[in-house]
């Protein structure tokens, strides 16, 4: 089994100072002048207070790039206290250990998750953001420990290991949030929940579009002092670096970007409508990258059965291009709505000219009061088609979010571990869209039309 080491005690600065030193430097500057290898600032010793009666503390199993993402989010969480990393790569752990003590946060550091649940006694949670094969491994050993998990997205790469995850939850009667963010984004509540679902802004909904759109880009690599030799990567089941580093693209370890980017938006489609996809029809393939397993562009058709009827949702991901970037655009007889995680990509409605008028929504505070014009062409003589309908406005959305993305889908896991609020993105509920997004790469292998029967969703 791997070592275990216990970081040595240090200075932390308050809780106000990071935010406040983040707020000025960017957390950017925050999270580089944490790298290993370089001098943290002075810093002033951590509060006594800062130890509440009612302090969680949390194991963080997985400190790679997303890691370190919930480890920042986390820092600015009241009463939550890191009490332990674990990550396989020496890299990853001195990182996020040096960045942890920046903010006065001793964290024990160990190479292999079983030595942490050994040792760590009086844990309340863990956070586990490894890759997505051993999720299921990582999650379910720590619900046996008596743990509430916050496990990344996706699930798993395998629907038996995230079914497994589901059945571990229910029998050990533990909590298990799933990292999809936006379900608990203060944004997307408001968008979907309020204004589509409630209010009926759309009207029917009829059609979905969603993308994730990257551009081209080389392997992952790694300072070659820190590469880990092969008979460690033998005992964590690598079977190179570069396997290790590119996890994603390989069939073993991931699930391509299909699994990647669309887990994300494919769960979109299925809160708008309230239930999972009936079918998806999709094509793509391996045309770009030589060196991956996994497809590097779908373009995926699904179909939804609701209330009102069919409403198709077409999906894409790219990889060779970023053109239009990451984002959802929900399409109904009234109007759409675009939203994007980042507020600048989508974060307004656009009415049909023929709509019920939305002048009381933006009374009640529902919508901005003003739809901004579309700047309209300067050019004269220029003939407008008589079936154009939509009115020529965006009407913002009120809500923002002033908080890094990821941090309301923790409070809302922390509120649950300490009072039992429900949790946005239980197992159950993100397993549908495992099923959805593990099968369109299935139908993107056969070529053909995709059929769910509602029990597949069911684990
Ligand atoms: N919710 C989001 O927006 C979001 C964004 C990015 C990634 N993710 C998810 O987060 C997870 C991690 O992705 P990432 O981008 O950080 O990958 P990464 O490769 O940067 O980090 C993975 C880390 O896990 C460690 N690791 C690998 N196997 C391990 C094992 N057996 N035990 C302990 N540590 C191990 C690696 O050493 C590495 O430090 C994935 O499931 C990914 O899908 C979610």
């Amino acid at each position: 089994m791997g070592q275990a080491t216990k970081t040595p005690a240090a200075g932390g600065i308050s809780r106000r100072d990071f935010l406040k030193s983040s707020a000025t430097a960017g957390l950017g500057a925050a999270l580089a002048g944490a790298a290993f290898g370089q001098d943290a600032p002075p810093a002033a010793p951590a509060p006594a207070a800062a130890k509440g009666g009612d302090e969680l503390r949390v194991a963080v199993i997985g400190c790679g790039a997303q890691g370190r993402v919930l480890v920042e989010s986390m820092l600015r969480i009241p009463s939550v206290r890191i009490a332990a990393i674990c990550d396989i790569w020496s890299y990853s752990r001195q990182y996020t250990g040096n960045y942890l003590k920046k903010y006065g946060h001793l964290a024990a550091a160990y190479e292999d998750y079983r030595d942490l649940l050994a040792s760590e006694k009086g844990l309340d949670a863990a956070i586990v953001a490894t890759p997505d094969w051993v999720h299921a491994e990582h999650a379910n050993a720590c619900l046996r420990a008596g743990l509430p998990v916050y496990c990344e997205k996706e699930m798993s790469n395998s629907l038996e290991k995230a079914r497994s995850m589901v059945l571990t939850a229910r029998e050990t009667g533990q909590l298990l949030q799933i990292g999809h963010q936006r379900r608990s984004n203060p944004r997307y509540i408001h968008a979907i929940d309020r204004l589509i679902r409630d209010k009926k802004i759309l009207g029917r909904v009829t059609v979905n579009f969603a993308q994730w759109n990257r551009a081209k880009a080389d392997l992952l690599g790694w300072p070659e002092k820190y590469a880990i030799d092969q008979a460690t990567l033998d005992k964590y089941g690598y079977a190179s670096m570069t396997e290790f580093r590119n996890w994603r693209l390989y069939k073993k370890y991931g699930g391509g970007p299909m699994v990647d980017l669309g887990s994300h938006q494919i769960d979109l489609f299925s809160w708008v409508h309230g239930a999972p996809p009936r079918s998806v029809v999709a094509s793509g393939g391996l045309d770009y990258y030589r060196n991956w397993e996994w497809y590097d562009n779908v373009m995926a058709i699904y179909e939804y059965e609701t209330k009102d009827g069919v409403c198709r949702a077409f999906y894409q991901v790219q990889t060779t291009t970023q053109h239009g970037g990451f984002y959802e655009t929900f399409m109904g007889e009234n109007g759409s709505l675009v939203l994007s995680e980042i507020p600048q990509r989508g974060n307004w409605a656009m009415r049909e000219a023929h709509a019920p008028e939305w002048d009381s929504l933006a009374k009640a505070g529902l919508l901005q009061s003003e739809a901004v014009p579309i700047q309209k062409s300067s050019t004269k003589n220029i003939y407008v088609d008589v079936r154009v309908t939509a009115e020529a406005g965006r009407w913002p959305l009120p809500v923002e979010l002033a908080k890094p993305a990821h941090q309301p889908h923790l409070e809302n896991f922390f509120d649950a571990v300490r009072h039992g609020t429900p949790l946005n993105c239980p197992a159950e509920l993100a397993y549908e869209s495992c099923v959805a997004v593990l099968r369109t790469n299935e139908a993107v292998k056969a070529r053909r039309v995709f059929e769910f029967r509602p029990e597949m969703f069911k684990a």
